[in-house]
């Protein structure tokens, strides 16, 4: 029979060190709240078939400002994806923030009496499946979990300071339980092996381990590591089991603490993207907020923020400052310095930028040249179109091979409704024109420079709305009488 396990995600803690009015674990690294990292890692766990063990449920206990948290989550689609892996997502209420023990005994009832609880927490974000895993597997002695076995995910670190310190028997090396900093000796804070939090406990004997905690200790908190001391006394094995990845255990406790693991992780993508050929020109300034999928020679350099879901093309290049937010960019475009561009669908082959704008519901079609100072919004453009110098292009359909002169605005609001402009294939837009929208520019037509379209403009004709030119022979300037100093 597989060994049953719940998983249960301890959310509660307000995070005071934080001085936040967010709850800490809906703090972001990478773009996503440090929680829905961990319920990431939970539905990594839930699609590793195992023979010798099964995700059964998973618990998380919320308290302070456990309403937004929940929101988060349900936003975030990973309840819907953990049930259809057949893992079903509980949520508990911890009204008071008395321990992370106490937070266990919101969810206990909810336990079943065999198998094991996997604790982890929702400020340790970087913990992967694989390690989870690894840890799982400790428990098995023949091929059989053991029912009474605990494990513990520790690590070696260089500077153990705010983390509880795991104590073993010099002798035997056998954990015998777990000291808080606060707590501590001098002496044990010495210890370099520190708690990560995370551990498995067997379901039949944790009721009655949780119900003999007290809150007699430096916090006046249930404390959920004396546990690991009660298993020692009673005769139970726990196992310490290290992990030598540092990353995935570092808890956030502080601000400047998730600032640091924002770099670090940041770091750890850099790398790995690296490695899978893209040229990331410093992985020091570097950074995703949401997902990056990049196809092959990509070149990315400095100090370009993704964020949402973005795409890069094969041998797109993005270059210095630019944000991508939710866009796709297709093969062989280069998006020049200091550009912006927010749900953008960019065409391939094509240049924009340095210093463009891209609002959301554009869409560029292939070979498109977009320079500096141009903003378009809700606008779709044809191939092989250009639009190279300061123009405002909102709510249009521009077809092929046209030209937008420097200078050219889609008057598009009237101040209560938005209009369509529709320039079709071929046309030129002359410099510092308006088109006051709605209004067509029929294909292949010229507006002269300085034009305000207010009617449609027909096929293959010139239109010009300015005033005739004219030249006033002997006209003299009024002047002033000169000051003499
Ligand atoms: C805890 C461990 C410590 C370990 C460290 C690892 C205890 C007593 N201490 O300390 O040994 O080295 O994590 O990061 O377990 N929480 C609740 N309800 C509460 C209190 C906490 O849900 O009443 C949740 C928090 O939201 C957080 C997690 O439990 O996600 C850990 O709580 P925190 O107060 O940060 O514990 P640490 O002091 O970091
Ligand atoms: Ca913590």
């Amino acid at each position: 029979m597989k060994n049953p396990l719940h998983v249960v995600v301890l959310a509660a803690g307000r995070g005071k060190r934080m001085h936040s009015d967010i709850a800490k674990v809906l703090h972001p690294i990478g773009g996503r709240a440090m929680l829905e990292h961990v319920l990431g890692t939970v539905l990594e766990l839930a699609s590793n078939q195992s023979p010798s063990w099964v995700l059964e449920a998973v618990h998380v206990v919320r308290g302070f400002s456990g309403d937004a948290v929940r929101a988060a989550i349900e936003a975030s689609g990973l309840e819907s994806a953990l049930s259809k892996q057949g893992v079903e997502l509980f949520w508990h209420e911890q009204t008071e923030q008395r321990g992370t023990g106490h937070a266990l005994m919101q969810a206990q009832g909810a336990l079943p009496s065999s198998g094991h609880s996997l604790i982890l927490f929702g400020d340790v974000p970087l913990i992967e499946a694989k390690s989870l895993i690894e840890m799982i597997e400790r428990l098995f002695l023949d091929g059989h979990a053991s029912e009474d076995r605990s494990v513990i995910l520790s690590a070696m670190i260089d500077e153990p300071k705010g983390y509880g310190r795991i104590m073993r028997d010099p002798e035997s090396g056998d954990v015998t339980g777990i000291v808080e900093e606060r707590d501590a000796t001098e002496a044990q804070r010495k210890i370099a092996e520190i708690n990560s939090g995370m551990m498995l406990l067997p379901n039949r004997h944790l009721g009655r381990w949780l119900s003999q905690l007290s809150d007699n200790n430096a916090q006046s908190e249930y404390y959920l590591t004396d546990v690991i001391a009660m298993a020692h006394q009673q005769g139970h094995p726990v196992i310490g089991h290290p992990i030598s990845d540092a990353l995935q255990i570092q808890g956030v406790n502080t601000l400047t603490q998730l600032i640091a693991l924002e770099r670090a992780f940041q770091r750890r993508l850099a790398d790995r993207l690296l490695a899978q050929g893209v040229k990331i020109f410093d992985p020091n300034r570097f950074d995703v907020r949401g997902s990056l999928e990049c196809d092959s020679d990509v070149y990315i350099d400095i100090n370009v923020i993704f964020q949402g879901r973005v795409r890069l093309g094969r041998g797109v290049r993005v270059g210095a400052h630019c944000v991508l937010i939710d866009t796709e960019v297709g093969e062989g475009t280069e998006i020049l310095p200091f550009t912006h561009c927010e749900s953008a669908l960019i065409g391939p082959r094509s240049r924009v930028g340095p210093y463009a704008r891209l609002r959301p519901g554009t869409e560029l079609g292939e070979e498109n040249h977009v320079g500096n100072f141009v903003e378009f919004k809700a606008a779709k453009m044809g191939a092989y179109s250009k639009a190279n110098h300061l123009a405002y292009v909102g709510d249009a359909l521009v077809g092929s091979r046209v030209n937008i002169g420097a200078g050219t605005i889609t008057c598009n609001y009237d101040g209560a409704n938005k209009h369509q402009t529709v320039i079709e294939d071929d046309a030129f837009i002359g410099s510092d024109s308006q088109l006051v929208a709605p209004v067509r520019v029929g294909a292949g037509a010229t507006l002269g420079a300085g034009t305000t379209l207010t009617k449609d403009a027909p096929a293959g004709e010139l239109t010009v709305s300015r005033a005739k030119q004219l030249s006033i022979a002997g006209w003299k300037r009024p002047s002033k009488a000169i000051k003499k100093s």
